[in-house]
């Protein structure tokens, strides 16, 4: 069933076919960022089970976990800990490999931005195949975090990406899904 909070976040997304190649579908969130009331109904809806619960730090991934992820930290008044493409980020880190559609990847996050046991969400715009999100609590376990759950806006469930976090023992809030 599709309730009306969600209705009013999939009316607030912009889809682009073809984009960034044939046979993909887009999932634009720059229009619900710009959008006043979805922006703040996306937020309040990913938070909102975790009201009341001392969440340490908020682990955004980039880029567009960055923007949804500040906003949660604030929320739920916690610190917020960047995890970036590698060489981007400037004092020592830890890094992790991993799969994209074409090749691999590298990301990373400061050795001093976690401490060990510390209760971490983890946050980006859009789960897919789960591959960075998956790379991204690799990371995080790696530092002794206790992740509380992984959020996203957006599911797209055929690519398996929940399953895979799923499957790792992560507790995975989503707020719409698309085919
Ligand atoms: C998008 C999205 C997720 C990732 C999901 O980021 O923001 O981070 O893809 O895909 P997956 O579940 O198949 O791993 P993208 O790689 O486009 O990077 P960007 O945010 O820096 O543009
Ligand atoms: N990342 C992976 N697949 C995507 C899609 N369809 N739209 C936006 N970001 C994505």
């Amino acid at each position: 069933m599709t309730t009306t909070v969600q209705s009013e976040l999939i009316a607030a997304i912009r889809n682009i076919p073809d984009y960034p190649k044939p046979g993909v579908m887009f999932r634009d969130i720059t229009t619900l960022l710009g959008n006043p009331r979805a922006f703040r109904r996306a937020i309040d809806e990913l938070v909102h089970p975790y009201a009341g619960t001392k969440i340490d730090k908020i682990a955004g991934i980039e880029a567009r976990g960055f923007i949804l992820g500040g906003a949660i930290a604030h929320q739920l008044s916690s610190g917020f800990v960047p995890i970036r493409k590698k060489g981007k980020l400037p004092h020592d880190t830890v890094r992790i490999a991993y799969s994209l559609e074409y090749g691999v990847d590298e990301m990373e996050m400061h050795k001093d931005a976690l401490k060990p046991g510390e209760k971490v969400i983890l946050v980006d715009d859009l789960i897919a195949t789960g591959g960075t999100a998956e790379a991204a609590v690799k990371l995080l376990k790696q530092m002794g975090a206790d992740i509380v759950a992984a959020c996203f806006v957006i599911d797209l469930p055929e690519l398996g990406g929940r399953k895979k976090l799923e499957a790792l023992g992560v507790n995975v809030r989503t707020l719409i899904e698309f085919e």
